[in-house]
């Protein structure tokens, strides 16, 4: 796993941002596993405003959402569908027909579970999946339990998701209690993942999924597996790390690697 540590939330979602943009000019029509939550808002304001200076192309680009609440319909301001076009869709050339959000009113789930599914497949697997985590180690909405080879799927949201995701919503008791997510398995499909996480809040988390055992009681350290995972962090995030400093010394020498490999 290659650990970046950035000086803030902006840096972070700058470097978050180059890796998203280099992976959509190596490929125009790329698919991208995408995520929602107050994480990813600087890292999207940042792709758009490399858009409008003419810099990136999303006019091929096809895209996955990693999650949807239950129960809301698509106009809901709080619903995942609501948030992608406001906070990225509206602004980029994506076309509509590319955008995939799962479906959280189908009348069948898991018919639109397994459907999900069969678009990720039939659009080739995505090639760079970015994640937030929850402050209780979830990656997209699978909970502390979920198995790591898990599907995408309906899942009760933890007590600990609501009360964190009650600040986007007017009262607690709105926040939808159940949500239809990729799983663990699906996610560690995706040939390239980037994880962001910033804050005081989620240093304890990230330090036990960057540096702890992999369980499924912590649904991140699901990263360990997979052999192409990228996590960004600002400072805070990072500063329960035991090998804070490893990590920033790795990342100088990335030119220098890079070089050597040449030679
Ligand atoms: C959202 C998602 C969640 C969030 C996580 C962190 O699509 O998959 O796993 O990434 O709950 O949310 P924030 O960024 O609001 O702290």
């Amino acid at each position: 796993m290659e650990v970046i540590i950035t000086k803030d939330y902006d840096q972070m979602s700058k470097v978050a941002a180059d890796i998203i943009a280099d992976q959509i000019k190596r490929r125009p029509n790329c698919v991208l596993g995408l995520a929602t939550g107050g994480t990813p808002v600087g890292t999207y304001k940042e792709l758009i405003r490399r858009h409008k200076e003419g810099k990136l192309d999303f006019s091929k680009v096809v895209t996955f959402n990693l999650d949807e609440y239950v129960g809301l319909p698509v106009t809901h301001d709080q619903s995942y569908h609501y948030f992608m076009h406001d906070n990225l869709f509206n602004h980029v050339n994506v076309a509509p027909q590319n955008v995939h959000v799962p479906p959280g009113m189908a009348p069948d789930i898991e018919a639109a579970c397994a459907w999900y599914e069969q678009e990720i497949d039939k659009a080739g697997g995505i090639d760079l999946q970015l994640l937030g985590i929850g402050g209780d180690g979830h990656i997209a909405f699978n909970e502390p339990g979920s198995s790591l080879a898990s599907r995408t799927r309906l899942k009760t949201l933890t007590e600990e998701t609501i009360k964190d995701n009650a600040r986007f919503f007017e009262k607690e008791s709105d926040v939808p209690r159940f949500a239809v997510t990729m799983g663990v398995g699906t996610i560690l499909e995706a040939r390239k993942l980037l994880l962001i996480a910033n804050g005081k809040k989620k240093a304890k988390v990230t330090a036990e999924f960057i540096e702890g055992p992999i369980t499924s009681q912590i649904t991140a350290t699901a990263l360990q597996l997979h052999p192409n995972a990228v996590v960004v962090l600002d400072e805070e995030a990072a500063s329960e790390l035991k090998q804070r400093d490893y990590y920033k010394w790795v990342y100088a020498q990335k030119p220098k690697v890079a070089e050597a490999v040449k030679a």
